[in-house]
């Protein structure tokens, strides 16, 4: 028996990367699978049917049951489809993973309108679009009186999250936003015992991160590989089992590692009992126990590549930002 035996899910992305691996594991656990994937280059254009249909034919071969549309999250009626879709083959739905993505990475004063638009349309639009859409034939049944368990999940980043990268304004934006929409999701959804979690994955081995140091290392045959996409797979098929009581969490997986993300939230304050002058503030200020993000992201790459201090990271940044940052070198 599987964990998620009798479930309809709908996987968006799942024709490659973290999202097929969802796929396979998901049918494995006994899942009927609608895999979305309209087969697109990593910036978006282009497109191949045969990305979707693969992981169906893997599925299916296997013994699962599998399904594939190739509509884009982006496209309003597209994201109304898949969940039809799942309804129209399996007849319900009780999952939505949220995974798909695109990236166009540039520095800000050069990249323009349309990459900025089109990345937050895949990224957070597309997840809007379809949890929406799934939302209602939710609501349409808990007001029929069918009780069911639902479940969301989200996919973000460390880069929107932790250590939004530089050349990624988009894409980092887009991500962070996800984490807010799953809060706002999970508290508005409750009432139809719909659940809604995100993960963020990190370091995981796929075209997104190929150029990133150290992430072609695969351990000998037989060793766990903490790199490999797979990792996310358990960690999104447990918020998506009916037994599963998280809502509104956003948990980062890296490897064997599954980290509680605990957001934004206040440090240390200073207060004045009326309007603040901004002389007031200059001698204050220095009270407020912020961060330098420079620093952050210096020993968040540290911890993932090796030493990294301040002077590589600007080489880094000067580097992506002259012309080597675009998609696909900075994702981890
Ligand atoms: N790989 C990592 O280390 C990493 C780190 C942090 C976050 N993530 C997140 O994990 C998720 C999966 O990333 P990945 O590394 O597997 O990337 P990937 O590029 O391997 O897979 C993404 C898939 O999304 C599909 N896609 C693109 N636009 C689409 C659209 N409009 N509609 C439907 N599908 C579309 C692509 O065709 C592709 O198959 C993304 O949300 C990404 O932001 C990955």
């Amino acid at each position: 028996m599987g964990s998620l035996d009798g479930r309809v899910v709908l996987i968006t992305g799942a024709g490659r990367g973290i999202g097929r691996e969802e796929a396979l594991f998901f049918a494995a656990e006994g899942a009927k699978v609608v895999v979305n994937d309209p087969g697109v280059a990593i910036d978006g254009t282009g497109g191949d049917g045969d990305v979707a249909a693969k992981v169906v034919e893997e599925i299916t071969a296997g013994g699962g049951a599998a399904v594939a549309n190739t509509d884009s999250v982006a496209d309003w009626d597209g994201a109304r489809r898949m969940v039809e879709t799942a309804l129209e083959s399996f007849g319900d739905l009780h999952v939505v993973v949220n995974n798909a993505t695109i990236e166009r990475n540039m520095g800000l004063t050069d990249l323009p309108e349309k990459d900025f638009d089109d990345v937050l349309a895949v990224k957070l639009k597309g997840t809007f679009a379809v949890t929406r859409w799934a939302a209602r034939h939710w609501r349409d049944r808990y007001e029929a009186g069918v009780r069911a368990d639902r479940a969301v999940i989200n996919t973000s980043s460390g880069s929107g999250l932790l250590n939004p990268l530089p050349t990624q304004a988009s894409y980092a934006a887009g991500n962070a936003g996800v984490a807010a929409l799953t809060i706002v999701a999970a508290l508005e959804l409750g009432r139809y015992g719909v659940r809604v979690n995100c993960i963020s994955p990190s370091m995981a081995r796929t075209r997104l991160t190929l150029a990133v140091p150290a992430m072609n290392e695969e351990p000998p045959t037989g060793r766990f590989d903490p790199l490999h996409p797979a990792a996310c797979a358990p960690v999104a098929a447990y918020l998506a089992g009916a037994a599963c009581p998280f809502t509104g969490q956003v948990l980062s997986v890296r490897g064997g590692t599954v980290a509680v993300n605990q957001g934004w939230s206040l440090g240390g304050h200073i207060h004045k009992d009326g309007l603040w002058s901004v002389r007031e503030l200059t001698d204050k200020a220095k009270e407020l126990p912020t961060d330098d993000p420079f620093d952050k992201l210096a020993q968040t790459l540290t911890g993932a590549l090796g030493d990294f201090g301040r002077d590589r990271l600007q080489e880094m940044i000067n580097t992506l930002l002259d012309g080597g940052g675009r998609s696909g070198t900075a994702t981890a």
